[in-house]
């Protein structure tokens, strides 16, 4: 049974209020019915997303204060090159000023037009980069997936068949990279086993493709095998963290994500060779290749948050923290998708609101209500994220690292207990006004209620 209790006491504290329903519906209505576009001081609390939001260690204070910030040779670079070196396994770090930026530095220079990139599942931004180069980004989940019911230990894995079929499809030659991301952020937060990063490095190697891992959230994965993967249930996590990664010949990496920092990321390999091109990119883009678009204290601080992160009992407590959110939600009669994954908490809208048709945002529907009921901002993954796919409707509850309490926690239960007490009075949205690119609409359309909402308190 895992202790409850936090292993860490607050030592700065930042206020936050819930303003009055009233004052909510304005800030909602003022805001497009689009959480993104609302003022994080009208916000109670915030699990819009896990990245960049967490709480820095009182080490990783310290070390922002010691950042070396020359220009070339900074002494934070090697601090951080040798925490890669030690945690991840890797020679050779690009350091970014993101995760995005370190997709753009390994792809920029691994893929070109016309090319096909497989994934267990992109993230958006993955997506994007492989895009923006010509190339075809195919998703290959596993075939439980997106059964928010399905009881398996490692819902995030690859599905090798659909990589063979690809190959079949479109020939190895159009392959030049395959993806594995860690955990698996398109599906719900799944992990991924080390026996499946085998099989993709496996995979990879008889087409003769790059293997990459998007290791953003890379410690959290490495608890899931340690609870999960019979093999290596006595080994740490710091253990199976470099195991599970030395199958890999590269890394892109935020450390908004199990870093534990504010910004930040990065690009590793052992390949002198994609190393000397993706530095090249790197100085084109980010910065030079000692701080890579970050102020030299940011990448001190994150030296020292990749290594606290495999570390007890940290990231256990981490991912315990989240399975409770799940327990209060499903306690509370919130359907969500199980097993809970590492970062968030899915809820299933379509489950929550059955009155409100697909086609009018069930998802986005919820993130408001979930807002004006108790100040919580959550984001929504399905049609309205995903335009043009049949994707269902979730809500995403991520939590910030080291962040909040279980009194928190219980907050966001019972809030989403009132907005299904409450679910009559909350119709459908439509968009009134949404950029030329559909794929980035959810950061900034504004919708409209197609029914009144009740301002009954
Ligand atoms: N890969 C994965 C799996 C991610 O979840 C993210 C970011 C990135 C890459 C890009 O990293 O933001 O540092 O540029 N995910 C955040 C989220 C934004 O809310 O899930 P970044």
């Amino acid at each position: 049974m895992f202790c409850r209790m936090r292993s860490y006491k607050a030592k700065m504290v930042e206020p936050i209020t819930l303003p009055s329903r009233e004052e909510r519906e304005a800030a909602l209505d003022a805001a497009g019915y689009n959480a993104f576009n609302l003022d994080a001081e009208d916000v109670f609390i915030d699990l819009l997303t896990d990245s960049g939001t967490g709480t820095m260690s009182a080490d990783q204070w310290a070390a922002l204060m010691r950042g070396d910030e020359a220009y070339a040779g900074s002494r934070s670079f090697s601090e951080l090159r040798d925490a890669v070196r030690d945690v991840m396994g890797f020679e050779y770090v690009v350091p970014t000023h993101q995760g995005r930026g370190a997709e753009n530095v390994v792809y920029g220079v691994l893929v070109e037009e016309g090319d096909v990139v497989p994934n267990n599942a992109h993230f958006d931004t993955t997506r994007a980069h492989v895009a923006n180069q010509g190339a075809d980004p195919v998703d290959c989940p596993h075939e439980l997936a997106h059964d928010a019911d399905a009881d398996h230990p490692f819902k995030g894995n690859f599905d090798i068949d659909a990589g063979w079929e690809l190959v079949e499809e479109v020939g190895e030659d159009s392959i030049p990279v395959v993806v594995q991301t860690i955990t698996n952020n398109s599906v719900a937060g799944q992990p991924v086993s080390v026996e499946n990063t085998r099989e993709v490095a496996a995979f990879a190697d008889e087409i003769d493709a790059t293997f990459v891992i998007d290791a953003c959230r890379f410690a959290e994965n490495a608890y899931f095998v340690q609870q999960r993967e019979a093999e290596f249930s006595d080994a740490s996590v710091a253990e199976i963290a470099r195991e599970q990664l030395s199958y890999a010949d590269a890394v892109t990496m935020s450390g908004k994500k199990d870093a534990i920092v504010n910004i930040g990321g990065f690009a590793a390999m052992n390949d002198p060779e994609l190393f000397e091109l993706a530095k090249q990119r790197g100085i084109l883009y980010e910065g030079f290749p000692t701080y890579g678009g970050l102020a030299g204290r940011d990448v001190a601080a994150m030296a020292v948050g990749l290594r606290e992160a495999v570390e007890p009992p940290y990231v256990g407590e981490r991912v315990e923290q989240v399975a409770e959110l799940g327990r209060l939600l499903t306690d509370a009669g919130i359907p969500v998708y199980e097993p809970t994954g590492g970062h968030a908490v899915y809820i299933d809208a379509e489950a929550v609101l059955p009155h409100v048709p697909k086609d009018q945002f069930p998802g986005q529907e919820l993130v408001c209500a979930l807002y004006l009921e108790g100040g919580v901002r959550g984001v929504e993954l399905g049609g309205f994220a995903f335009p043009g796919t049949d994707r269902p409707d979730l809500v995403r509850l991520a939590l910030p690292r080291r962040t909040y309490s279980r009194e928190h926690l219980e907050h966001v239960a019972e809030t989403a207990a009132a907005v299904k007490e409450s679910a009559a009075s909350y119709g459908g949205l439509e968009i009134v006004e949404e950029p030329p690119m559909r794929e980035l609409r959810h950061f900034s359309a504004r919708l409209e209620p197609t029914e009144a909402p009740s301002s009954a308190d």
